[in-house]
């Protein structure tokens, strides 16, 4: 399905709690609106706190300007949030005539080619979809918390959801930056759920037991074996450990002990006070006075550095980070595609003014210790100029599969004024002088009028299977004669072509002679 149709426009929201409220921030954050049904008078403040933990968490993980949000409306009734919703997610208690009564109000509300979909963690979508008018588009997407930011979603039909259902589901799911994951058959606690729950009752019996606090459990997850999780799963890891004979060996070696056997599977342990109560204090010794907020901002701050890492490895949700990356930028060149009418005419015609490449708000987590935007982010917003500058040009994807780029050589950052969180600012691009494989750009970062940073780059055309220099194709080539033909009568801009050799009287005494 094309990116622009499987994003969708508007939401409604069955349900805005913790689930609900992370669906919620998930879409506005992708630029949907969502309307928003929940009978509790503080969903809507619980919901923008969501946003705002989202808005931090997800504009620090991509490296890509987010699109302008999408709104909140809070609506009163479930008929309302499906009317108009180009796709329904409906995030209400686990209780099965709670959700089914929501899901048929949906139904009867919503136009017949809108999707609905449920949260729910385990009720089977069959028994979900009874009594609904059209089951055929009805199917469970189930999320991980916090649903801003972990990318997996389960998506499972029941007997009656249509195939074009199930990947009508996934291709919104993946618009907004998920990894969906459909699954063959239907099943009590899908698949993820599945394993957690193996995991939580042996977690449970060690700590019933005696043998381990609830942090020590913890601790035996996190410092070991849910690092490779993180990268591995479960599969690849006991590959790995099978040594040179992989799977085969590590089997022979470690098969007998599922026979012993360590685990108590199927046993679970009695909830009782006694138990619930010594779980909840040794909790609340291990959160060690933090509160909500303060831990979800850590977890968050502690899952954006894990998906950055495995981003850098282009591995496991890496590569879904990176794929919402590309869309991202592709929406924001679309988006930014002419907005003063000084855009690349197809006909070749421009106006001889500088090329407005890129306009974005800061985020407060751009913010350091000096309570201003970190350098780095500086030249994030100057390597997004140039992205979509390069977009503009005719570098897409098309030319990028054909094995072409420009890589950026050289570049030389000028800081002007300092920038806070909330400011929004532009990238003004001219373009100095071009040739068949290189340009030499000058960009302004512009805050209020005011020229707050300069770059300037020179950028080579390049063969990026033999990594040389080669001229570009000649669409491309085009486009880059006739921007540089339009800008050749432009003032030499302040600045441009200097050096820090040429402030510093050392350079004269040491490094010229
Ligand atoms: N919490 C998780 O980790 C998690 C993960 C994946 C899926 N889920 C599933 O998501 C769903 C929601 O779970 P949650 O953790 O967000 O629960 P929650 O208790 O945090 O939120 C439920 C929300 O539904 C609202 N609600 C109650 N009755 C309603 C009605 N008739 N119509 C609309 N809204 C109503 C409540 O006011 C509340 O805001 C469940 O089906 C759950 O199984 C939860």
């Amino acid at each position: 399905m094309p990116e622009a149709a499987a994003l969708p426009r508007a939401v409604g929201l069955l349900g805005g709690g913790v689930i609900g409220g992370g669906w919620a921030a998930r879409f506005m954050l992708n630029g949907v609106d969502v309307a928003l049904f929940d009978p509790d008078p503080e969903a809507e403040r619980k919901v923008r706190e969501m946003l705002d933990l989202g808005r931090e968490a997800l504009s620090s993980l991509v490296l890509a300007p987010l699109p302008p949000e999408g709104r909140l409306t809070v609506v009163r009734s479930p008929q309302e949030a499906a009317e108009g919703a180009d796709f329904v997610q409906e995030s209400a208690p686990e209780r099965l005539d709670v959700k089914r009564s929501l899901l048929a109000a949906a139904d009867t509300a919503a136009a017949p080619s809108t999707v609905i979909a449920s949260s729910t963690s385990g009720l089977l979508p069959t028994r979900l979809a009874e009594g609904l008018a059209r089951p055929e588009r009805f199917c469970v997407g189930h999320p991980f918390n916090p649903v801003y930011l972990l990318p997996l979603v389960e998506v499972v039909g029941g007997a009656a959801t249509s195939p074009e259902t199930i990947s009508r589901a996934a291709a919104t799911y993946e618009a907004v930056g998920m990894h969906p994951l459909p699954l063959r058959h239907e099943i009590d606690g899908f698949v993820a759920d599945r394993l957690l729950e193996a995991l939580w009752r042996e977690a449970l019996w060690l700590v019933a037991d005696g043998v381990a606090t609830v942090a020590e459990v913890d601790d035996a997850i996190r410092y070991g074996a849910g690092l490779r999780w993180a990268a591995m799963g479960t599969f690849l890891t006991y590959r790995i450990a099978g040594g040179e004979a992989g799977m085969r060996h590590f089997m022979a070696q470690f098969g007998p002990a599922l026979q012993w056997p360590w685990s108590k599977l199927t046993d679970v342990p009695e909830l009782t006070d006694e138990l619930v109560e010594r779980m909840a204090e040794q909790s609340d010794q291990q959160a060690g006075g933090q509160s909500l907020r303060e831990l979800e901002q850590v977890r968050d701050r502690c899952l954006v550095a894990v998906l950055q890492g495995l981003r850098s490895q282009a591995y496991g949700a890496g590569t879904t980070v990176a794929a919402y990356e590309r869309r991202l930028l592709s929406r924001t060149h679309a988006l930014a595609a002419d907005p003063d009418g000084v855009a690349i005419a197809q006909d070749g015609t421009t106006s001889g003014v500088p090329l407005v490449v890129h306009r974005t708000r800061i985020p407060a987590a751009w913010i350091d210790y000096n309570g201003h935007v970190h350098e780095s982010r500086y030249l994030q917003m100057f390597g997004d100029a140039t992205d979509a500058l390069l977009h503009r040009l005719g570098v897409d994807s098309t030319y990028l599969d054909s094995g072409h780029s420009f890589y950026t050589v050289e570049t030389r950052l000028g800081f002007r004024r300092a920038l806070t969180a909330g400011d929004v600012v532009e990238v003004r691009l001219q373009v100095l002088g071009a040739d068949e494989k290189r340009i030499h750009a000058w960009l302004e970062l512009v805050c209020g009028g005011e020229v707050a940073a300069t770059a300037e780059h020179l950028y080579l055309h390049v063969d990026t299977t033999s990594q040389k220099a080669v001229p570009a194709l000649p669409a491309v080539a085009g486009r880059v004669r006739t921007l540089a033909e339009s800008h050749a009568g432009m003032g030499w801009p302040a600045g441009a072509g200097r050096a820090i050799a040429d402030r510093t009287p050392w350079y004269r005494e040491r490094a010229a002679t």
